[in-house]
């Protein structure tokens, strides 16, 4: 008995890279995939059938898949693709957001369609197919059916520290954790759990880099070797926040780098200072300095 056994996902950008490793690994688990892939180079240009790649592997394991070539930063194509979910399987269960491109450069660089296509892919590529997947699930909830719903996103280390180049890529990242954090409140109580993933592995995005490692495709890896820079490297982690064992974990970003699965413990408040009138700029600066960024010795104040 598999662990998602009965499960119906929708894993995005999943016909290369870390997308088809979580699609093989939901599927190896027991539940039934709908493949996404608009089939895009890796800036983001045309569009083909590369779904299919990921649904023949997941066939010919003797798993359950079906194609879907939607944009998912399509408000309508991302309503397609849960609406085939629920007519070819019945519901869905499972939306891991994962589809994504870069086009790098430093800032003087970028290109206004580098940023606005970048963001569009990422951050409303994450909120259309999650509206879709909201309004399926609070149907089901208000006719009052009991059940366990999951959003799995993907952010990247760039995000969440930032990365020289990528502004367009880091901001989009940054708010898919934002994202995360605001749909795990709003949809908790409907029984649906929405969570974050920020992997590592050598893919076609990382391939588009100086010194990268060559492009793995997660099923060339055997199933008994371990590789750090696997594409499906975090597939274990996004299999087991998929589960109904994971209810009680929400809101959370989680890091899958290699061999380290790292809790990601981000803004919270740090030094603060306090004032009973309003600031005044022209004292401010050394009270900061002394109490907030301690670049002065304590002792020393106005
Ligand atoms: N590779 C890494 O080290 C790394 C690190 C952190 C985060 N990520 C994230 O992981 C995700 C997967 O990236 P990858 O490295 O596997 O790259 P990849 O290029 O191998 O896979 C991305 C897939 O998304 C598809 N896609 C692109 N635009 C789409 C759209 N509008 N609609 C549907 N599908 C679309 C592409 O066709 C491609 O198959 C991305 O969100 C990426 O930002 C990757």
């Amino acid at each position: 008995m598999g662990m998602l056994d009965g499960k119906v996902a929708i894993v995005t950008g999943a016909g290369h890279g870390i997308g088809r490793g979580h699609a093989l690994e939901l599927a190896k688990h027991g539940a039934k995939v709908v493949v996404n892939d608009l089939g895009t180079t890796v800036s983001g240009e045309g569009h083909g059938k590369d779904a299919d790649l990921t649904v023949d592997i997941i066939e010919g394991r003797g798993g359950e898949a079906v194609g879907n070539y939607d944009n998912v930063a399509d408000y309508e194509g991302a309503g397609r693709m849960v609406a085939q979910a629920v007519d070819t399987y019945g519901r869905l269960d499972i939306l891991v957001n994962n589809a994504g491109i870069v086009r790098d450069s430093a800032i003087w660089n970028m290109d206004e369609a580098d940023f606005d296509s970048v963001i569009a892919v990422h951050l409303k590529g994450t909120w259309a197919p999650s509206k879709h997947a909201a309004i399926h699930w609070r149907e089901r909830s208000k006719s009052g059916e009991t059940f366990t719903g999951r959003i799995i996103n993907t952010t990247s280390g760039a995000g969440l520290t930032g990365n020289f180049g990528q502004s367009n890529y880091a901001t989009a990242k940054a708010g898919i954790a934002g994202m995360t954090l605001t749909l795990s409140l709003e949809l908790y109580k409907m029984g649906v759990t929405v969570n974050c993933v920020g992997p590592a592995a050598a893919t076609r995005i990382t391939g588009t880099m100086p010194g990268a490692p060559k492009v793995i495709e997660a099923d060339e890896v055997p199933e008994d070797e371990f590789n750090p820079m696997d594409p499906s490297t975090s597939s274990p982690l996004v299999a087991w926040l998929a589960s109904d064992e994971s209810q009680l974990v929400t809101g959370q970003i989680i890091r899958a780098v290699g061999e380290r699965i790292i809790l990601m413990e981000g803004w919270r408040d740090g030094a603060t200072i306090t004032t009973k009138k309003r600031w005044d700029p022209t004292k401010l600066g050394q009270q900061l300095a002394t109490d907030v960024f301690g670049t002065r010795a304590p002792g020393l104040r106005y």
